[in-house]
């Protein structure tokens, strides 16, 4: 086990296969073969520079051309209307469909070719993928499951990841994911722009959110399997497959500081009120990818998790507002408090920027009447994907949303003047 949030790792399978004192020997250990996995530009300052260096029994380079798969860029629906939409978790699919095949895209924003934005799925796959991977041109994967465990196989190691974690892949890592639960389902979000990193922690001070050594990354494996492999690339949007002739995951060796992890949600250090008022939810900021415009986001991945309420004089739960950041949010388990009902686990909202939004009248009427004893929030962990850049509902999912949400808002009373 390496743990860290991008530091510079170094692990082995085969003991010698790391070559030591250069990255690219003239003959690499056991006739290994280098290759340089950038995650930034060459040039990035050294503080935002990520790269790995793998070792491995063939270059990932020696691979048929890839063929059209799927077009995901034509089920991008015109922009949708300003409304805001939620919907019911997914079901389990009819036929065995494997990890892959169940990633259903919902939301976009930005833009692939732009290197901006953002993609938000759910997964509920039911089969294994096998002799079959995947690698992600568009963007580095956060998967965030919901029920069952996901064991992802990568080109820099294997992990297991529950509920109540999140895993990220790297851009252009071949993955595979594997289900030692015989189902699993959740969300997968791709993020399109800078990698996600540690937000700032500014007066908070050194400590506090999520912490850099609960970030876990995988030591080196690797599988001699030279049966045909699947490799399905996702590039601008579309789908291609190709036919590898033997296993992606052939990396005896690596060393660098771009690499998956996982990170355990309970781990996080959630910081909150201790006198009056609600802070606004970036508090609850776990990884940030940002934009070229300082304070502005591509993405946050915030989370709400168990916390204790103590604010005096203050309304508890989430406020109205609207934002000029757009919102999707999911629910891992349990009930987010600003909703009474109609949000389950594994369902998703969508607020995009200026879509006036906040508790419905059920948790407005208890929160405004409630005795303010210190009071703890139990209920679950819910998340946020937080982006400047407005999401697109896909078709599917305009086709699926709940008819009625806007009622979560209706029936206010009108507010008496003297
Ligand atoms: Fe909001």
């Amino acid at each position: 086990m390496l743990t860290g949030f991008a530091n510079h790792f170094a692990t082995e399978a085969v003991p010698g296969a790391l070559p030591h004192g250069r990255n690219s020997p003239q003959r690499p250990a056991f006739g290994l073969y280098a290759e340089q996995l950038s995650g930034t530009a060459f040039t990035a300052p050294r503080s935002e520079n990520r790269r790995t260096w793998l070792y491995r029994l063939r270059p990932s380079a020696a691979h048929p051309p890839y063929r059209l798969a799927l077009d995901l860029v034509a089920n991008h629906a015109p922009p949708p209307p300003p409304n805001r939409l939620r919907w019911d978790p997914r079901g389990w699919p009819d036929a065995p469909t494997d990890f892959h095949d169940s990633v259903l895209p919902m939301l976009h924003c930005g833009d692939a070719e732009a290197l901006t934005g953002a993609m938000v799925a759910t997964y509920a796959a039911t089969a294994d993928m096998d002799a079959r991977a995947f690698v992600n041109a568009d963007g580095e994967t956060l998967l965030i499951p919901v029920e069952g465990r996901l064991d992802v196989l990568t080109e820099l190691g294997r992990m297991t990841v529950h509920p109540r974690e999140v895993a990220c892949v790297p851009r252009g890592v071949r993955h595979a994911v594997r289900l030692p639960d015989g189902r699993a389902r959740g969300y997968l979000v791709e993020n399109r722009g800078a990698l996600f990193r540690l937000p700032d922690l500014g007066p908070i001070g050194a400590n506090g959110l999520a912490n850099p050594r609960d970030f876990v990354t995988s030591p080196a494996w690797f599988e001699d399997d030279e049966r045909p492999y699947e490799l399905v690339q996702k590039f601008m949007g579309k789908l291609w497959t190709t036919t590898l002739d033997r296993s992606p995951f052939d990396v005896v060796a690596w060393h660098g500081n771009l690499a998956p992890w996982v990170y355990d949600l309970t781990r996080f250090n959630t910081m909150g009120t201790v006198s009056y008022d609600h802070p606004d939810p970036s508090i609850y900021t776990v990884l940030t990818s940002p934009s070229d415009t300082p304070g502005r986001a591509n993405a946050d991945f915030v989370l709400f998790p168990p916390r204790w309420l103590v604010g005096e004089d203050t309304f508890r739960p989430p406020w109205f507002h609207r934002n000029v950041m757009s919102e999707a949010m999911g629910l891992i388990d349990g009930q987010y408090d600003a909703k009474a009902g109609g949000f389950a686990p594994g369902g998703l909202s969508l607020h995009n920027l200026m879509s006036g939004h906040g508790p419905d009248v059920a948790t407005w009427e208890k929160a405004s009447a409630a005795e303010l004893k210190p009071h703890k929030v139990d209920g679950g962990y819910a998340f946020m994907v937080e982006s400047c850049w407005p999401y697109r509902a896909t078709e599917y999912a305009l086709n699926h949303a709940q008819p009625d949400y806007d009622a979560a808002w209706a029936d206010f009373p009108k507010a008496v003047l003297p």
